[in-house]
């Protein structure tokens, strides 16, 4: 019998900071199972998590707002320990009987604590023989006046009231945010609060994920069958390997090869899941169609259209051949449940469900199977690895779902597909060589089918133009143009113009996200 990883667990209650999925990966990095849920959710569902301690977000609002995002007293109520971050020691406060200002002097960026006894950092330091921790302080507001039963437990230049505790009830409140980084022990804080003062067992654990997403596939669909779409990408990988872990032959693949995957990609998905692994894969070369669907059409939004619709005939044909087949699995994850409505006005923020079939047919409704819907993305890397997936497919750099359809720009055509794919192959070949690929968040090529004058030995050559684009970025939603080395740039741009028959100039894209997109279309 494996640990049941879901019985302890803690509530994690999301007031808008955008660091709310970093609190609860944390939670998980430390061992515990966490739920994102809005601060609004009803008292009865609080209490019918069953948490082990609940952790309270930051968030951009004011408590002396009219009325702001409040936290329930039924959070109080569950006998449970509490711990608020920010806007969450502020509500926390203000809820409990203290009182918070707005500060003069807002504080961003790092700051010194100077703890005192405390439950959640005492005897912590960043400095051999002194208390000094360094934090990450991001607010305005800050607590004035604590709330009956609190004691104060640091103090930082501009909030004499930089954490409070009542540990007789397990009511802690941080100003600065634990949850990343830049606050060095804050991973020390954050186990403290986890397994010492909630009592959590640390049982979420990669091989214990596994084995439990394993049964609980086995559960659901008994001796059914199972389709899933295979693109090669981590999440439909990771099912793929999870899904034949747990029920072996009883799924198949449909891996639909629209010829706008990378160089040589098609043979290796075929050769690590049909051949390696021995999954149930169903290859369809469909490029002849994907080209003729895309045949002179310029426009970037009409080109995705076209691809995703040929996408869902192809896939939904080779469905039609397979008999008896009730479930469709997928890769959705944690971060697609619990996209965020609402962040505009910082109050209504509504957790959706992903509706990630959206584009199947009626008659195609088959029950889901979604063995990744409670991971994060590291997560579901970890537990790539452990099911055996080689390390370069797992940390394998984000590919869009139109391919290299929206890295030619423009018209698709073949021709220049396949000087991008080489281009792009030589890329990122030099990246792994120079051991700069995971040092970037995505790297790729783009095809310009613009000509440019060149020379080369005596002749005068009128080709086209290659850009290389790499990228830095955490979310991308934002993202920083990668400082690769020019020595390396150079032996990029050589090695392609030398290798890639009709292109005679290499650029490097240095736009940063905003304003330009990572992709070019
Ligand atoms: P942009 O270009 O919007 O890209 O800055 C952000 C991230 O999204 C990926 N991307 C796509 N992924 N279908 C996808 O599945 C798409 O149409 C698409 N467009 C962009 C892009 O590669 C980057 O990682």
């Amino acid at each position: 019998m494996h640990p049941d990883i879901h019985a302890d667990k803690l509530l994690i209650l999301y007031f808008g900071s955008q660091y709310t999925q970093l609190i609860a990966r944390r939670v998980r990095e430390c061992g515990v199972y966490s739920e994102i849920h809005p601060w609004d959710m009803s008292d009865d569902d609080i209490a019918a998590i069953g948490a082990r301690g609940v952790v309270l977000s930051g968030g951009p609002e004011s408590v002396n707002l009219d009325d702001p995002p409040k936290v329930s007293h039924a959070v109080f109520e569950l006998g449970v320990p509490v711990l608020g971050i920010c806007y969450g020691m502020q509500t926390m406060a203000a809820e409990l009987g203290g009182t918070v200002e707005g500060s003069i002097h807002r504080e961003f960026g790092y700051a010194e604590i100077t703890p005192d006894h405390s439950g959640l950092f005492g005897g912590l330091s960043d400095v051999e023989g002194e208390p000094l921790l360094k934090v990450w302080m991001s607010h305005g507001d800050r607590v004035e006046s604590l709330p009956p039963g609190f004691v104060a437990t640091a103090s930082s230049r501009n909030s004499p009231l930089a954490a409070m505790e009542d540990a007789s009830r397990h009511f802690y409140g941080v100003q600065f945010h634990p949850e990343v980084t830049h606050t060095l022990k804050g991973m020390e804080i954050m186990l403290r609060f986890v397994r010492d003062i909630c009592g959590c067992a640390c049982e979420w654990t990669p091989d214990h994920i596994v084995v439990d997403a394993i049964e609980k596939v086995r559960r659901d669909v008994g001796k059914d069958k199972v389709l899933l779409g295979l693109s090669g990408g981590v999440d439909s990988s990771v099912v793929a390997a999870l899904l034949h872990e747990a029920i072996g032959d009883q799924l198949t693949c449909v891996f639909v090869d629209h010829g706008l995957l990378r160089h040589h990609e098609g043979d290796q998905v075929m050769e690590l899941f049909a051949e390696h692994l021995g999954v149930n894969v169903i290859r369809v070369h469909a490029a002849e169609r994907f080209f003729r669907a895309l045949d002179g059409v310029s426009d970037p939004e009409e080109k995705r259209k076209i691809i995703g619709g040929q996408f869902i005939e192809v896939f939904e044909e080779e469905a039609a051949k397979l008999k008896d087949v009730h479930w469709l699995a997928q890769g959705t994850i944690y971060p697609d449940v619990i996209e965020s409505a609402g962040a505009k006005t910082g109050k209504a923020h509504v957790i959706k469900s992903h509706h990630n079939v959206g584009g199947l047919p009626e008659h195609m409704r088959m029950q889901l199977v979604e063995p990744l819907r409670e991971l994060f993305k590291d997560e579901v890397r970890k537990i790539g690895l452990e099911l055996g997936l080689p390390r370069t497919m797992v940390f394998r750099h984000p590919f869009p779902g139109p391919g290299l359809g929206v890295r030619v720009l423009g018209e698709v055509k073949r021709h220049y597909v396949e000087k991008l794919q080489l281009a792009d192959d030589i890329f990122i070949e030099e990246l792994y060589k120079h051991d700069l690929y995971d040092k970037t968040s995505q790297a790729f090529a783009v095809f310009l089918p613009v000509r440019s004058v060149g020379v080369m030995g005596d002749g005068r050559r009128y080709d086209y133009v290659i850009a290389l684009r790499a990228v830095e970025t955490i979310d991308f939603m934002t993202a920083r143009w990668a400082r690769l080395p020019y020595d390396f740039l150079e032996h990029v741009s050589l090695r392609i113009i030398n290798e890639v028959d009709g292109i005679s100039r290499v650029t490097y894209d240095i736009s940063g996200k905003p304003p330009a997109t990572i992709e070019w279309e």
